[in-house]
């Protein structure tokens, strides 16, 4: 079985960057890398090459790692990333500079009689161990993070001065337009030292690629293509619909792709239902008429319609509105009942009056409706 480098597909690009990144930091450089895309396109098998790389050329890597929960630790994932360093000698190398150095954390709270934050005391330690060694500071998911950890990891890409590569990722899709990580991710963008890469999807050769590691056997191509509609270059899904075999939407895919439909009100629910019994393109006066007919008004379509946009379900390409992923329609429009969406005699009517092929769908529609959540 493939492992390392050796089991990533399609990410040359990013190999390359991570080359010139690492490379400049190993020469005592600073560098901030931003890695964002869509949940399971492949953030984290990057950064584990990253990771590799930078061991190679003689970083010290230490990772924290974000979680999805409420209770979040103020400062946790740099706390759980910088115990990972080795503790070394306090540095005198660079003279009077280091006679400024705050005390090793754990050993003295406090500098003189101020008391010095947790968030100068960890910054102080990461000084000192990127004096010692250039250090690969990752931390995962910072759309997860606490603010702390979010502000803390902002300072260091703007003002750290020692050897530091800090690797970031975060789910983009999962960045809904009030999601307060919007507002601290844009002090970064633009910024000097600051580079950002947006992991897209696996083309069709590296697909095939994947399917025969899988496999164990050449790809065939309509296999690949049929990936390719339905995974759409996402690595994990692909892996899952492989695993799952079935024609739906495998069952360890649908917490994932319903999350946000789920966070979002009922009007707003019942419209992406509408709309995922259509085709990849939303027909929008169709929908407008599908939805009235099942007594939606026009304000509370409007504010549907800009909460599945807001929340990554629907995105507007050019006039138009897609899926944010085709297995997201899929698993909105899914075989079970739907007790929110419009009655099925609705789409017919609407069908009837418009001429419109309404029931392009694979799945038989239900007559009786269920909750997507
Ligand atoms: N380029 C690739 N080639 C082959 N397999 C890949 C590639 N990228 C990711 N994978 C596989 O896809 C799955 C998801 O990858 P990964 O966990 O890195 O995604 P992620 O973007 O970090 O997801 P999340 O948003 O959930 O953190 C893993 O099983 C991984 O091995
Ligand atoms: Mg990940």
């Amino acid at each position: 079985m493939a492992s390392g480098d050796d089991a990533i597909h399609g990410r040359e690009r990013e190999f390359a960057c991570f080359d010139e990144v690492v490379a400049e930091v190993a020469a005592g450089g600073r560098r901030t890398l931003v890695v964002c895309g869509s949940a399971g396109i492949g953030k984290t098998t990057l950064v584990d090459a990253l990771v590799r790389r930078a061991r190679v050329a003689g970083l010290q890597p230490i990772e924290g790692h974000c979680l999805d929960i409420d209770a979040a630790v103020p400062l946790g994932p740099v706390i759980q990333a910088l115990a990972d360093l080795p503790s070394g000698p306090p540095t005198h190398a660079r003279g009077p500079a280091a006679a400024t150095d705050p005390p090793p954390s754990g050993i003295s709270g406090t500098v003189g009689m101020v008391k010095e934050s947790p968030f100068d005391r960890l910054r102080a330690e990461l000084t000192r161990a990127a004096r010692r060694r250039p250090v690969l500071l990752v931390v995962e998911d910072l759309h997860w993070a606490d603010p702390s950890t979010q502000d803390f990891a902002l300072a260091l890409a703007r003002s750290f001065r020692e050897p530091l590569l800090l690797a970031l990722t975060f789910r983009d899709d999962d960045l809904t337009r009030d999601h307060p990580f919007r507002r601290r991710l844009a002090e970064l963008d633009g910024r000097l030292g600051v580079l950002r890469l947006d992991v897209g999807p696996l083309d069709a050769v590296a697909t095939a690629a994947l399917v025969q590691r899988h496999t164990a056997a050449p790809a065939d191509p309509l296999v690949v293509a049929e990936l390719g509609r339905r995974a759409q270059g996402n690595p994990l899904f692909i892996e899952a619909i492989l695993a799952d075999r079935g024609p739906g939407v495998p069952a360890s895919l649908r917490d994932l792709l319903l999350t946000r439909v789920r966070a979002l009100p009922e009007d707003a629910r019942r419209l992406a239902r509408a709309a995922s019994v259509g085709g990849s393109m939303i027909d929008l006066p169709l929908l407008t008429e599908v939805v009235g007919l099942a007594g939606l008004t026009e304000e509370r379509f409007d504010d549907g319609l800009r909460g599945l946009i807001d929340a990554n379900v629907l995105d507007p390409r050019g006039d138009q509105l897609v899926f944010h992923h085709a297995l997201i329609r899929d698993a909105v429009s899914g075989p079970a009942p739907e007790r929110t969406g419009p009655p099925a005699r609705h789409l017919r009517a609407a069908d009837r009056r418009t001429g419109g092929p309404w029931f392009h769908s694979q799945h038989p529609r239900p007559e009786h409706p269920r909750p997507v959540a």
